[in-house]
């Protein structure tokens, strides 16, 4: 399966990386390397002949739409996000448009990819959340996939907002 991994060259999204290359399947890491990106952690998978990295910022409508024409993905894992809940305090701008506006430009080319390539049934988006759209726990408790949201910081808003954006996606466009 070939993956289009965004923000492959974060904290999760390169061991996401490193997983799906040792697993067999073709990478492509689609990053714009912010002071949060490390492409050292994936020195060792960007060896692999089925690795691609595409520095590519996600509001980028135009960048999106010549990778997914380009690459032809199976699948997205969209991990790329402003992550940083104290810097969503300094300064949630960067936040708003990474997380929301930049899921908003994910789902439009993979949408207008997924068209024309006749709307396979086997190709998915896989969005990443955060806990945090649910609030804050006591010293007990869980959450579920059911716990209502409850976000407590513009980075968290944030990610609900995303997490809403793709689902309507899903439910308006299949
Ligand atoms: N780290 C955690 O504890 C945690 C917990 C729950 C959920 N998450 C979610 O998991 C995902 C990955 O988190 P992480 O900790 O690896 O984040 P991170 O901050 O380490 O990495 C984010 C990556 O996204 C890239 N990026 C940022 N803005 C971009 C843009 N506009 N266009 C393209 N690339 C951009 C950065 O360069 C970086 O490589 C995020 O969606 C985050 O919300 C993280």
């Amino acid at each position: 399966m070939k993956l289009l991994v965004t923000g492959g060259a974060g904290f999760i999204g390169s061991a996401v990386v490193r997983l799906a290359v040792a697993q067999g399947h073709a990478v492509v890491n689609l990053d714009a390397l912010t002071y949060a990106a490390c492409l050292e952690n994936v020195a060792d998978a960007a060896q692999h002949p089925d690795y691609v990295f595409e520095q590519a910022d996600i509001r980028d409508r135009a960048a999106l739409d010549r990778i997914f024409a380009t690459h032809k993905p199976d699948a997205v894992m969209h991990l790329a996000a402003e992550s940083h809940v104290d810097r969503s305090i300094d300064g949630p701008g960067d936040f708003i448009e990474t997380n929301i506006t930049g899921t908003y430009q994910m789902l439009e080319a993979a949408r207008s990819y997924w068209m024309a390539q006749g709307k396979p049934d086997e190709f998915r988006f896989h969005h990443i959340s955060t806990d945090e759209v649910f609030g804050s726990l006591g010293e007990t408790g869980q959450f579920t996939e059911t716990t209502p949201y409850d976000p407590r910081s513009p980075y968290s808003a944030s990610k609900a907002a995303s997490d809403h954006l793709v689902r309507a996606w899903a439910e308006t466009y299949g």
